[in-house]
């Protein structure tokens, strides 16, 4: 009798976690982006514009697995924050975290849009077109120090021209940096 309650509890719990995390993910979809990873290859290309330097803030913003925010830490020595609404990624991502050991890295289960972006160097995101819209460069203008770099993977921002752009070829996803 009490193992079946348990099992029964148990599989209830597992369900609503699997009701959550498909809430979210569809959620996260309509929110920013859903979940496709930054090519691996792009990374170098991608590190190169944010030119990084020891101590500076790096965000980014709709993290996924954590893969950037985890590349951030381990080659420049930053302070490197990731951003996920969606609770299955930021799960990964608390997993990654732990595995590499980093410390100098925080992963924070969050809507980008309720985090004041004062304090960064530097932030970077992959989303859709029809996501980086007016309310999204609002945010930007208006919470960005000057100085402050933004890079965005594949797609350009709306009426904003990149300091610099960075496709060695067609075959290649473009990477564009811009500065406040
Ligand atoms: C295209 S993926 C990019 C993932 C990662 N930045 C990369 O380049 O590999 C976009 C990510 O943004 C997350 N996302 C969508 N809306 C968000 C929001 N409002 N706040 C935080 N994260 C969000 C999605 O769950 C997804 O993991």
């Amino acid at each position: 009798m009490i193992i079946s309650t348990s099992f029964y509890i148990l599989s209830l719990a597992f369900l609503l976690f699997i009701i959550v995390c498909g809430f979210s993910i569809i959620f996260s979809a309509l929110s920013f982006a859903p979940w496709v990873p930054s090519r691996s290859r792009d990374l170098k290309r991608i590190f190169k514009l944010a030119d990084l330097k020891p101590g500076e803030i790096f965000y980014d913003l709709g993290c996924g697995d954590g893969k950037v925010a985890l590349y951030a830490a381990k080659n420049y020595k930053v302070k490197a924050i990731g951003l996920e609404i969606s609770l299955p990624f930021y799960l990964i991502c608390k997993l990654r975290q732990a595995l590499s050991g980093r410390a100098k890295i925080e992963f924070k289960l969050k809507n980008l849009y309720k985090e004041n972006l004062a304090l960064a160097d530097a932030v970077y995101f992959f989303s859709i077109p029809h996501a980086l819209n007016e309310k999204f460069c609002l945010k930007l203008k208006q919470e960005l120090k000057p100085g402050a770099k933004i890079i965005s993977y594949a797609f350009k921002l709306p009426d904003w021209q990149p300091k610099t752009t960075d496709r060695p070829s067609k075959k290649d996803l473009p990477v564009y940096l811009y500065e406040m």
